[in-house]
Parts: structure tokens; C-alpha cells; sequence
């Protein structure tokens, strides 16, 4: 696995990247977008600034206006796949593009996921739309551990319902399915799957992206075991690139900023 550090820099202008196709997923949307003028190899855990090229602002309330933050989930030749779910206009605008339609885009941006533990296996935890970083995240680990003959990732995620659950086919594994209705997988939180999965085998690092109850779940089941682990963590981001200082969240060494340290952290660095 490569190092995330020093941080990449995202070519210092808004792009226009070009929408290939979006897809309804059960409760989510993936949208994958050719990006022919920005870097091939951005790492899994780092985020774009994303936008509509046209359509984006004015409107009776003039939102949405800035970009959104987004966690790419894939990218194949310069063809990035987004996660999606709708929770807001800028979220419904993006879900509402149309291939051939223009979608502005600055990055990728921030510090990804750091590499394992010496002599740990990764095991990643998702909490709903929090699956989409860990799906670039478990292709990059695949193909370190079939390189190296090491042990494959394990994958443990959760979601609201079936109809959430769909993004488990995104992951080249069979991953452990938790819903909070039992409507697929077993009926069970995903940090009971992780608690289970570090008795069974506490030789682990873990890389957590989900709701912030469910990463704070996850730091103290693993402080409480033992086991390092990093933590994607959701903030709102303004302009995504240090300008703003709306991202900013207090950790042992102070208050940093979460665009650019982050949003990867170690679980050991929040108080
Ligand atoms: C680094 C990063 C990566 C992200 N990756 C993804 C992703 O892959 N897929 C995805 O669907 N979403 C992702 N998000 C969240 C996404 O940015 C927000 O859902 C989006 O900005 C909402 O915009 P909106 O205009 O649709 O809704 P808004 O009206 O802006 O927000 C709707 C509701 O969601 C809340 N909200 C907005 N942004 C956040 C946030 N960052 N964290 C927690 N709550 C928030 C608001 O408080 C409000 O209650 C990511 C966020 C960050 C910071
Ligand atoms: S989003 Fe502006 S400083 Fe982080």
C-alpha cells in the first residue's frame, strides 16, 4: 500500500470532468465521470470538491451554491465513481446529471488512508454512505496482498436497510453485512461485526468511515482492545482546501484542519 504523505497537491483550478453514466443503487447513486485533465492515481481516502457545471446556485433560495465534499470510490483511467446519497440540493442536483452533462470538480484533496500496521491485517468498517472510501481502499489492498501473498482485507459494513446494502456489491470480497432491520445480512450494528471480528482475531488495524456515533463506537472499541485505527471523518467543508477553516476539529495537538490533515486521522489523535 502507498503512503498518502506528503500530501498530494489537486491541480490548483476547478476542472470540468465529463459524466459517463449514473446509476440508482438502491438507496444510493453512483456517478462516474471521465476526468481526462486531472491526476489518474488519486489515494483511496482523498476527496473531490464537487459541483454541476451548470445548475449549481440561483433558483428561488440561490442553494446549492458551493461545492460538496465527496470521497471518490473508484477510479479506472481517469474515470471516477462517486458514492452518492441525497440528502440536500447539492446531493439531489449531482444525482439528477445526465451522461454528457459537465460536473466541476477540484482535487483530489486531503490525506488519505496511512498503511497498516506492521504485521496486521486491515479490516475495514463502513456505516452507510461511509462504505464509499473503503471500496478504492479494499482494491488497493487486494492488489498489495495478492502481490505480496499477504492476507486479503477483511470487510465489515452496515446499513439502514436492504435497500442501502446494495453498495456491498461495489467490494471485491464477500463483506460481513450488518442492517439495522435485518433486512439483509444479519439484524446488528456493524461495530458489533468488529467487536466479534477483534476477538476473534485482535491482530488488526482497522479503517473506519461512517456516521460520527459509529466512528466514535469504533475508537473506543478499539482503545479498548488495543488495536490502531483510522478514521474518516465527515465535517462541512466550504472550499476543501485550507482556505475556510470551516472544517476544523479538535484533536490532542489542537484544533486542525480537517481538509487538509485529514479527513483520514488516527483514532489516537482525538481526544
Ligand atoms: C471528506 C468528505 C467526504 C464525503 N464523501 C461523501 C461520499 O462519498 N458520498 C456522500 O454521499 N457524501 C459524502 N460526504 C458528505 C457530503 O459532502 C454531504 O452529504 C453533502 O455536502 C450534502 O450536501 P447537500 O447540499 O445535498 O445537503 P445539505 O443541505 O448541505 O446538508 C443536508 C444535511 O446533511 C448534513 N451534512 C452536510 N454535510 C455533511 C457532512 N460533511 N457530514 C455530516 N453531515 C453533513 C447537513 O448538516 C444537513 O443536515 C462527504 C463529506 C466529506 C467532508
Ligand atoms: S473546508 Fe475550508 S479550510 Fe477546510
Amino acid at each position: 500500500m502507498r503512503a498518502t504523505e506528503p500530501r498530494t497537491l489537486a491541480p490548483p483550478a476547478r476542472r470540468t470532468a465529463h459524466v459517463t453514466s449514473v446509476e440508482r443503487l438502491g438507496a444510493y447513486h453512483l456517478i462516474r465521470a471521465l476526468d481526462s485533465a486531472g491526476p489518474a492515481d488519486p489515494e483511496p481516502g482523498q476527496f473531490y470538491m464537487l459541483s454541476s457545471a451548470e445548475g449549481w446556485g440561483g433558483g428561488e433560495d440561490e442553494r446549492p451554491y458551493l461545492p460538496r465534499a465527496f470521497s471518490y470510490a473508484r477510479v479506472r483511467e481517469g474515470e471516477l465513481s462517486f458514492l452518492l446519497e441525497v440528502v440536500g440540493p447539492g446531493t439531489a442536483r449531482l444525482a439528477a446529471l445526465v451522461p454528457g452533462e459537465g460536473v466541476a470538480l477540484l482535487g483530489p484533496l486531503g490525506v488519505g488512508w496511512r498503511p497498516a500496521h506492521e504485521g496486521t491485517r486491515a479490516l475495514l468498517v463502513g456505516g452507510g454512505i461511509g462504505a464509499a472510501p473503503l471500496i478504492c481502499l479494499e482494491e488497493q489492498l487486494l492488489g498489495d496482498s495478492g502481490a505480496a501473498g499477504g492476507e486479503p482485507p477483511v470487510v465489515l459494513l452496515g446499513f439502514r436497510s436492504a435497500a442501502h446494502a446494495h453498495a456491498a456489491a461495489l467490494f471485491a470480497g464477500a463483506p460481513a453485512l450488518a442492517t439495522d432491520d435485518g433486512s439483509a445480512g444479519r439484524q446488528a450494528l456493524v461495530t458489533d461485526l468488529l467487536r466479534e471480528q477483534l476477538d476473534a482475531d485482535p491482530a488488526a488495524t482497522v479503517f473506519a468511515c461512517g456516521p460520527h456515533a459509529m466512528l466514535e463506537a469504533v475508537r473506543l472499541t478499539c482503545a479498548e482492545v488495543g488495536v490502531p485505527a483510522q478514521l474518516a471523518l465527515g465535517a462541512g467543508m466550504a472550499c476543501g482546501f485550507g482556505a475556510c477553516f470551516g472544517c476544523v476539529v479538535a484533536t490532542r495537538d489542537g484544533y486542525i484542519r480537517l481538509c487538509v490533515e485529514g479527513p483520514v486521522l488516527d483514532a489516537e489523535q482525538l481526544a
